[in-house]
């Protein structure tokens, strides 16, 4: 089957009721990335940050996956798709994905301060001061934070290499690494990127704008592929 490579941003957990970022009303108008978001922000307010999370966790504990994420589970019928996602919630898996690299972390998982291998599960939607690793340290999200690493960005470089065809949803284009994944992209790989509002990309000879929001985008996405692979 041919591969099609999905890089995906909180735009497509909007219509599951999830805030994106930057647009009007987003998180990072509500909060101060830098309190919430950061190591230092874990150094100077720890509560203030376990809060921030618990908050979004309870939120998604609400949340179901929506036609954007279910279409891209049912494309898996007719490609071989590989989902990087943004999005720390786990409505792709929730809708059936089975191939998803979350680039940023996850909610649902909680980690080591001294041992990021030590990687949880945690049952429920709060973690608190005290929720200690097996090697006896506090527990934080298990999130990539401002100012941290994004240890997954090589396999999603390897990853988005290989594509036949590649698709940007419900991304801004603002954040780095995963921004950057688009040059990776072959010149001969058709991208098509789908938001309602206009994303600013870099060049690419082949790209396509789907104005759309995903869960309507998504099934225009998948009449487009398909009348290419019966073409
Ligand atoms: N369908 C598709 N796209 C949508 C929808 C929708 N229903 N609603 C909004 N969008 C688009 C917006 O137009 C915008 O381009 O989703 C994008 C959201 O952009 P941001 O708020 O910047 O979020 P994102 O790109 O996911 O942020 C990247 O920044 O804050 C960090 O780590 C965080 O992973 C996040 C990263």
């Amino acid at each position: 089957m041919k591969k099609l490579v999905v890089l995906t941003g909180s735009g497509i957990s909007a219509e599951s009721g999830l805030k994106t970022f930057r647009e009007m009303g987003g998180l990072w108008e509500e909060y101060d990335v830098m309190e919430v978001a950061s190591p230092e922000a874990w150094e100077a307010n720890m509560e203030l940050v376990l809060r921030f999370y618990n908050e979004r966790r309870k939120q998604l504990l609400q949340a179901e996956p929506n036609p954007g994420h279910l279409g891209l589970s049912d494309l898996e019928k007719h490609f071989d798709v590989d989902i990087i996602t943004q999005n720390v919630d786990d409505l792709h898996e929730r809708a059936g994905s089975t191939k998803i690299l979350h680039l940023h972390g996850e909610l649902k998982k909680v980690r080591s301060t001294v041992d990021p291998n030590l990687i949880y599960e945690l049952d429920g939607w709060e973690l608190k001061a005290g929720d200690k690793c097996e090697k006896g340290f506090q527990l934080r999200p298990h999130i990539v934070w401002f100012g941290e690493p994004v240890p997954a960005i090589e396999k999603a470089v390897e990853i988005v290499q290989q594509a036949d065809f590649f698709a940007v949803i419900g991304t801004s284009l603002v954040v780095y690494p995963a921004a950057g994944l688009i040059h990776y992209v072959p010149s001969s790989v058709p991208i098509y990127v789908i938001d309602p509002n206009p994303v600013q990309t870099p060049y690419h000879k082949n790209i396509e704008f789907i104005q759309q929001k995903a869960g309507v985008g998504v099934g225009l996405l998948k009449e487009k592929l398909l009348a290419r692979l019966n073409k």
